[in-house]
C-alpha cells in the first residue's frame, strides 16, 4: 500500500517535472510558420528540434530555420523571411509596363498599348510565388477598311486593309474638282480620318452686276476658282468686295458685288447757308448753291457738286469773315465837329453801305459793329 502510493507520488513527481521542462509552441518571425506537423502540436518536449519555413510567396534570407527547446525555453530564431520579387518582365513592343505597384509577390503590373494598337491578351498580370503569373499581352497595330469606292474618281493606294498611320490620296479624274482632303489618314480609331472628298462638277453661273461692269479676271466659263473683278458704274460705289471666286457648290464667293448709288454727305458751310440747288438726298452729280453770312465773304466756288467718290467738288464754299480795313483818309467823323458834310463813299463791315452819306447819317448807322465798320471818307 506504502509502496504503492510512493510510486505514485514519483510518477507525479516524474510527470511534473516532465511538464516544467517543456516549451509551449514557439512564435516565429513575420511570414513564416513551423514547418510539417509541428503546426498542430500545442506543447513540444524538451531537446526537440522544430524548423520553421518562410510562408508562400516569401524566402528565407539567411539565418538557420531551426530552434531547439531547451528547458521550457527555445533557442533563438536566427531567419527572416522577406517577399519574393518577381523581377523585371519585359518590353512589350508598342506598349507600356506599368510597374508602379511594385514587382513582388502579390504586386501587379499593368500593360497598355500605344495609340493605334490593341491589346491582345491579359493587361494586368499578378507577381506570384513562382514568378509573373502570365504571359505578357503583345499590341496589335490597328486596321482601316479601305473606304468606299467613289462613284468618280480614285484613291491610291488600293489594299484590302491598311495599318494605323498608313495614308491613301485620292484624285479627280477632268473636269471634276475633289471636295474635300485629298489624302486621308488610318486613325488611331481604326477609321480613315478625315471623311473621304467627292469628285464634285464645278461651274458657277454668269455673274450679273447691277449698276456693275466687269473689270478684268476670266469671261468663262466660270469653274473652281475662276476669279473676276467687277466695277460700278459712274455714279455708282461698291459696298462689299469687287472681287469674286468661284467656289466648291458653284457659287461665287464672297458673293456678288453691289453697287449702290453714291451718297455725299450733307453739305455744312460754316458763317454761310443755303442758296439753291438741292436739298437732299445728294447723289452723284446733284449741285448746291451756298451763300455767306452777312459780314462774311465767298472765298472760292459757291457751287458744289456731288463726285462719284461721295466727296463733293471741287470743295465745300469758305465763308471769310471781311477784313477790317483802315480809314484811307486824314479825316474822321469824330474830328469834324457840327453837322458838316462829309461825303462818304464806302462803309464796308457787317453791312454794305457804300453810298454817299453825309455825317449825320453816317452817325445814325447801327455803329454796334465798330470793330468791322471802315469808312472810306473822300
Ligand atoms: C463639298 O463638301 C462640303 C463639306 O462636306 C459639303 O457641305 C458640300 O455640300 C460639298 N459640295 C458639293 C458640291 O458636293
Amino acid at each position: 500500500m506504502a509502496a504503492s502510493f510512493l510510486l505514485l507520488l514519483t510518477s507525479v513527481g516524474l510527470f511534473l517535472s516532465a511538464q516544467a521542462q517543456d516549451c509551449s509552441k514557439p512564435v516565429g518571425g513575420d511570414n513564416m510558420d513551423l514547418k510539417g506537423d509541428d503546426i498542430l502540436l500545442q506543447t513540444f518536449p524538451d531537446g526537440i528540434k522544430v524548423t520553421f519555413a518562410c510562408n508562400v510567396g516569401y524566402q528565407s534570407v539567411g539565418g538557420s530555420a531551426s530552434i531547439t527547446c531547451t528547458a521550457a525555453a527555445w533557442s533563438p530564431l536566427r531567419m527572416t523571411c522577406e517577399r519574393k520579387s518577381c523581377g523585371a518582365i519585359g518590353d512589350v513592343p508598342n506598349g507600356q509596363v506599368d510597374y508602379s505597384e511594385g514587382i513582388q509577390f502579390g504586386d501587379k503590373l499593368t500593360v497598355t498599348c500605344d495609340p493605334g494598337y490593341d491589346l491582345v491578351g491579359n493587361s494586368i498580370i499578378q507577381c506570384g510565388h513562382e514568378g509573373w503569373m502570365g504571359r505578357l499581352p503583345v499590341c496589335e497595330v490597328k486596321h482601316c477598311d479601305p473606304p468606299v469606292d467613289p462613284t468618280i474618281g480614285s484613291f491610291y493606294p488600293v489594299k484590302e486593309t491598311y495599318e494605323y498611320r498608313e495614308v491613301i490620296q485620292f484624285s479627280c479624274p477632268e473636269p471634276f474638282t475633289l471636295n474635300g482632303s485629298k489624302s486621308l489618314s488610318c486613325s488611331e480609331t481604326g477609321v480613315f480620318q478625315p471623311a473621304a472628298p467627292k469628285c464634285v462638277q464645278v461651274e458657277c453661273k454668269e455673274p450679273v452686276v447691277k449698276f456693275g461692269h466687269w473689270d478684268s479676271g476670266s469671261r468663262g466659263p466660270y469653274t473652281y476658282k475662276t476669279t473676276v473683278m467687277f466695277k460700278c458704274n459712274e455714279g455708282y460705289r461698291m459696298t462689299n468686295s469687287a472681287t469674286i471666286i468661284c467656289g466648291i457648290n458653284s457659287q461665287w464667293e464672297p458673293e456678288l458685288p453691289k453697287c449702290e448709288p453714291v451718297e455725299c454727305e450733307e453739305p455744312v458751310v460754316k458763317f454761310g447757308h443755303w442758296d439753291s440747288g438741292s436739298q437732299g438726298p445728294y447723289t452723284y452729280k446733284t449741285t448746291v448753291t451756298f451763300k455767306c453770312n452777312e459780314g462774311y465773304k465767298m472765298t472760292n466756288s459757291a457751287t458744289i457738286i456731288c463726285g462719284s467718290n461721295s466727296q463733293w467738288g471741287p470743295e465745300l464754299p469758305k465763308c471769310e469773315a471781311v477784313p477790317a480795313v483802315q480809314t484811307t483818309t486824314t479825316k474822321s467823323p469824330e474830328s469834324t465837329t457840327g453837322r458838316g458834310h462829309f461825303n462818304i463813299c464806302l462803309v464796308r463791315g457787317i453791312k454794305d453801305y457804300s453810298g454817299m452819306f453825309d455825317l449825320f447819317t453816317v452817325q445814325s448807322l447801327d455803329w454796334s459793329l465798330n470793330e468791322l465798320l471802315t469808312l472810306i471818307f473822300c
